[in-house]
This record gives structure tokens, C-alpha cells and sequence, in this order.
């Protein structure tokens, strides 16, 4: 038996008790994944506490814990360690451990759609913003081999640390938001992941696309709404597409293997997760 939920605040409108019932179903196990919204308000020591004397396997960690989380487990595995935030955490044999799966959810969600762009590791990326989900994405394309890839932020400051990273190897620039509206041309694979072009945020896209390479992937991790308009800019200009949805089934696959250690095809899901976020 399963017992699986998330921490955070506010987490009323989570898609994952969804996405990991139908995760559940289709591995055949038995379970459930409730939703354990601890407010600011509230004694963060105590309700972890309570949350761990409960039978459970395992918990997501989503905004405001990622990091506060960290103090309460007993280790952490390379990537979280590197991130300095926690995503997915399991219970095992007595102890608690940390994990980051955003960004491996990320590269597969893009080997899933795109397997060729794995072919040239001197691929061009851009990565549009710096913040918690850009520091993983950029860890994961460095982990995986990448050495091109900048990062454009409008704070500088932030995306020179994410550079820094692991020690990387790959050669990266580091530059304005205005920057990078002039080279978006230079781009195999662009990345938008701030929160500009969300429906809360008034869905003005962060660059305006002029120009693009033939054959570019354009990607927005924002999945509300579905088609951003900076999505809808770049097929305009005939690139290739990457829908925010799918990074967040993927790193929720393997949260859930890292639970279950079985990895569950995600076939339907994509299609059902797309018509729920059509009909909000
Ligand atoms: P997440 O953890 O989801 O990545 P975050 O850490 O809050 O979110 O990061 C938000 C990103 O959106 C940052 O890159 C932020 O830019 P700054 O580092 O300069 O703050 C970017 N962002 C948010 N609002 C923005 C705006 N109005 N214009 C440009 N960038 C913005």
C-alpha cells in the first residue's frame, strides 16, 4: 500500500494527486496521494513531524518548501544536494531522503518528443530566466553531456551562479533578456522558463521572436495556458513545439519511480492532462 501526498501552500489545484492515481492505476498498486497543505502560519517543525509518523512512502515538495524541507531529512541524493531544493522525497528503512526530478523530468520529456536532438551534444540551448526550475534544467542538460548552453535572465547576478554549477563544462554566456531577443536565430533548442506568459501574469510573451533557426525546438515550461503566446509566436516561425505539461508528468514519473521502482508508460496520461488543463 502506497501512501503517497504533497507539501505545500497553496496546493488546493495540484494536478499530481492525478496524476500519480492514474500513475498508481497503471502500475497495478495499491494507494493513494493526498494533499498535506501546511500554511505559513503553521508550525512547519510540527507538521513535518506529524507527516512522518504516518505510514507513508514518500511526499512531492512543491513552493514554499523546497529548501526549508531539507534540514528535516536524513540525506540527499546529488542532484537536490546541487540544487539546494527538494522535490520528491522517499522513507526508507527508517530514514528520509531527498530528491530533485525536475530536471531529469525535463531531459526525458524532450527525449520523448525529440530523440535527435540527443544526436549532437554541441547543440545550441537557451535558457530564458534563472530561477529554481532553470538551475535544474540547466544541471540536467550539463549532467547529460551539453557544453552550449547560455542563459538570458534579467537579473544577471542570478544566472551567472546557475553557470557556476557542478563545475560544468560546457562554454556558457551569460546575458540580458533584451540580449537575447537579438540571437534568438543562434538557438537549436530555447527555453522559456519564467513565469511571464502565465495567465496570472498577463500572457505577454518575454521575447518577441523575429527570427529562428530551421528546425529550432521551442520550449515553455509554463503550462497555463497550454499554448503560451510565446509558444504560439514560435510555431508561427515554424518551430518545433515542447508543452509545459509534459515536464510536469515526467518528473512526477520519476518521483514515482524513485517511490515504486517501476516506471510507468505515460501513453494516455499526456492527452487526459491536456483536455483537464483545456477545461480549466
Ligand atoms: P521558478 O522557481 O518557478 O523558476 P523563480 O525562482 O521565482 O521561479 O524564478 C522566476 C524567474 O522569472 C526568474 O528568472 C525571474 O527573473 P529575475 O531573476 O530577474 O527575478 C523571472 N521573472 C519573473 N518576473 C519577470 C518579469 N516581469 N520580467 C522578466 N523576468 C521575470
Amino acid at each position: 500500500m502506497y501512501q503517497l501526498g504533497l507539501i505545500g501552500y497553496p496546493i488546493q489545484h495540484s494536478l499530481s494527486p492525478w496524476i500519480h492515481h492514474r500513475l498508481l492505476d497503471n502500475a497495478g498498486l495499491e494507494g493513494n496521494y493526498r494533499l498535506f497543505e501546511i500554511s505559513p502560519e503553521e508550525d512547519f517543525a510540527e507538521k513535518i513531524q506529524e507527516l512522518k509518523s504516518k505510514e507513508i512512502k514518500g511526499f512531492n515538495v512543491t513552493v514554499p518548501y523546497k529548501q526549508k524541507i531539507i534540514p528535516y531529512l536524513d540525506g540527499l541524493d546529488s542532484t537536490a544536494e546541487e540544487m539546494h531544493a527538494v522535490n520528491t522525497v522517499i522513507h526508507k528503512n527508517g530514514k528520509w531522503y531527498g530528491y530533485n526530478t525536475d530536471g531529469i523530468g525535463y531531459l526525458r520529456s524532450l527525449e520523448h518528443a525529440y530523440p535527435d536532438f540527443f544526436n549532437d551534444l554541441k547543440n545550441k540551448v537557451l535558457i530564458l530566466g534563472a530561477g529554481g526550475a532553470a538551475r535544474a534544467l540547466f544541471y540536467a542538460l550539463s549532467q547529460k553531456g551539453f557544453v552550449n548552453i547560455d542563459i538570458a535572465n534579467r537579473t544577471l547576478k542570478k544566472a551567472e551562479d546557475i553557470a557556476q554549477l557542478g563545475n560544468n563544462n560546457s562554454n556558457t554566456n551569460v546575458f540580458t533578456i533584451e540580449k537575447a531577443n537579438e540571437c534568438l536565430h543562434n538557438y537549436d533548442l530555447i527555453i522559456q522558463t519564467t513565469s511571464v506568459g502565465m495567465k496570472s501574469f498577463g500572457l505577454k510573451p518575454i521575447v518577441t521572436i523575429e527570427r529562428l533557426k530551421k528546425d529550432v525546438i521551442v520550449s515553455d515550461i509554463v503550462y497555463q495556458p497550454i499554448v503560451t503566446k510565446f509558444l504560439q509566436d514560435a510555431e508561427e516561425h515554424g518551430a518545433r513545439l515542447l508543452f509545459g505539461h509534459t515536464m510536469l508528468l515526467y518528473q512526477a514519473q520519476y518521483a514515482f519511480e524513485i517511490w515504486t521502482n517501476k516506471r510507468i508508460d505515460l501513453k494516455d496520461m499526456e492527452n487526459e492532462l491536456l483536455a483537464i488543463l483545456e477545461g480549466r
